[in-house]
């Protein structure tokens, strides 16, 4: 609600009156927990905040929430650093002792929130940074390409928790967050909340992890995926009707409003997977300013050597937000979506057969994001596309060739996080996306699949085992012992 009341602001100009005032307010809300269930808390006889202190039976005696704001003419506050003051205090007491933890939780809450953005940032930039790479690697030679580098990017960091060792290690350096430490997960949390509660666009993400019944996962790594990935686990149903596979692209289908099916070809899980892991995306956006169909005509389109194709072209005249890159001989404009906070941003060469330098500037580090700054408002006549692309990628030969080698080697990859007796490697990383861009917005939708499987016994064999003649064979239950069949075979 607050979101939505605070977006759309357009600036003007008014006759201004505002009241000058300050205001305070303390609220006590330890009575109002009680009621709220938390009473063991509060309780000196039954709380338990040995992790605080062990020796003292402390309690949660009282905790007050305590704001202020102050509006003047300068703006907030008058030089306070803090202008708008707000925060929790705990008393927390024991027979003995008081401790206030008051000044502490102010210090923390303030760093918090500044590390948190900072986090976020680097994630951005770590993941813009990965996709430039794995642009280079897969775009140069397809006239059109989509794909979703967050939904790439998050799977395989996902995967990464059950990584060690070296695998470990080029994961992270090929994703670029070596640097962020493991608080990256905690910043995929926290991004993958904020995605999902956004209202302005329809907007969703989710991760999902099917696993082979009859294999014991570390509980940690489902632990760590479900906290920081809300990732949901489902087995994988080997006797499904259609194949193990249809399960999954039907998870990914209904994730994907039906825009992204049959990821999975048939006979891709066997006996060999271990588990599969799938991150979805959806975004279907409203343009802050629709086109008008009636002005959306076929149109001449100059294809990088020289041939000539007709497209629709969706046509307006309007205020937008461009940049004349001269230095760089590339025109951005952005388009925004309603609410504002997402926008599809293009990015033109001036030269007509200006896309192959453009696709070199793009693989400069840190180019990509100076793309989406310096925009100014120009009122344009506003020609593009309307136009909509799909593309299946496997993405295995990319990422070896951009560092993450091991994870894909049979013989050299350590998921020893995932199941720690046995030898298992990434045999596939599939993705799949469509955009469809239209005079009433843009709708996109993209899934990540990264299959886990056992190394198939490579090594020589030193013994034999040849069934060529008749034997007795018994089916045995090998929890309890129990032989449920028996039999004979001699050809
Ligand atoms: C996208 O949103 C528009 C308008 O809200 C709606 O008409 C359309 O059906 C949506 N598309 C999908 C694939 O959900
Ligand atoms: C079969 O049971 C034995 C103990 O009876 C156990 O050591 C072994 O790991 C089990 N094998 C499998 C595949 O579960």
């Amino acid at each position: 609600m607050v979101d939505t009341l605070l977006s759309g602001l357009t600036p003007a100009r008014v006759r201004l009156a505002i009241p000058k005032f300050r205001y305070e307010s303390t609220i006590y809300i330890r009575d109002v927990l009680v009621k709220l269930g938390l009473v063991m808390t509060t309780s000196p006889t039954v709380a338990n905040f040995t992790g605080i202190n062990e020796e003292e039976n402390v309690f949660l005696e009282e905790m007050f929430y305590r704001s202020s704001i102050n509006v003047q003419e300068t703006g907030l506050g008058d030089g306070d650093p803090v202008e708008i003051l707000s925060f929790v205090s705990l008393v927390l007491s024991s027979e003995r002792t008081t401790m206030i933890l008051a000044t502490v939780l102010l210090a923390v809450v303030g760093q918090l929130a500044y590390a948190d953005q900072q986090q976020q940032v680097a994630l951005s930039t770590a993941s813009a940074s990965f996709s430039q790479n794995l642009y280079q690697q897969v775009a140069l030679d397809k006239p059109n390409v989509i794909y979703s580098p967050y939904s790439i990017h998050s799977a395989l960091t996902m995967t990464s928790l059950g990584a060690k060792g070296d695998t470990a290690s080029e994961m992270k350096s090929t994703l670029g967050i070596t640097s962020l430490g493991d608080s990256v997960h905690l910043t995929y949390k926290e991004l993958i909340q904020q995605m999902n509660s956004v209202t302005e666009v329809q907007l969703h993400t989710g991760n999902a992890i099917f696993v082979n019944p009859y294999y014991q996962i570390n509980p940690k790594f489902i632990e760590d995926t479900t906290n920081d990935y809300s990732a949901k686990t489902a087995n994988i149903d080997l006797a499904a009707n259609g194949g193990p596979e249809k399960p999954i692209n039907d998870y990914i289908a209904a994730q994907t409003e039906d825009m992204i099916k049959d990821v999975l070809q048939p006979g891709s899980i066997d006996g060999s997977t271990l588990m599969i892991l799938v991150n979805t995306i959806f975004f279907n956006g409203t343009w802050e300013e629709t086109f008008a169909t009636y002005q959306t005509r076929s149109q001449s389109f100059n294809q990088l050597g020289g041939a000539v194709k007709q497209v629709d072209m969706m046509h307006d005249e309007r205020s937008i937000k461009i940049k004349r890159d001269n230095a760089n001989g590339v025109d951005v404009a952005e388009l925004p979506f309603k609410g504002g906070r997402f926008s599809l941003y293009i990015a033109l060469p001036q030269k007509v057969d200006g896309i192959t330098d453009l696709e070199k500037l793009l693989a400069q580090p840190n180019k990509v994001n100076d793309l989406f700054t310096g925009l100014n408002y120009v009122r344009v006549q506003l020609a593009i596309p309307k136009f909509k692309t799909e593309t299946k990628l496997t993405l295995n030969k990319p990422l070896k060739d951009m560092g993450m080698v091991k994870a894909f080697s049979p013989m050299a990859a350590d998921f020893t996080g995932i199941v720690e007796s046995s030898q298992l490697y990434i045999s596939d990383v599939l993705h799949k996306a469509v955009i469809e861009v239209q005079e009433t917005g843009t709708v996109a939708a993209a899934a990540t699949v990264i299959g886990i499987s056992f190394t198939a016994v490579l090594l020589p064999p030193s013994d034999t085992f040849i069934a060529d003649h008749p034997f007795v064979y018994f089916l045995r239950d090998n929890q309890t012992g129990q032989i449920l069949f028996q039999g004979k075979f001699s050809g």
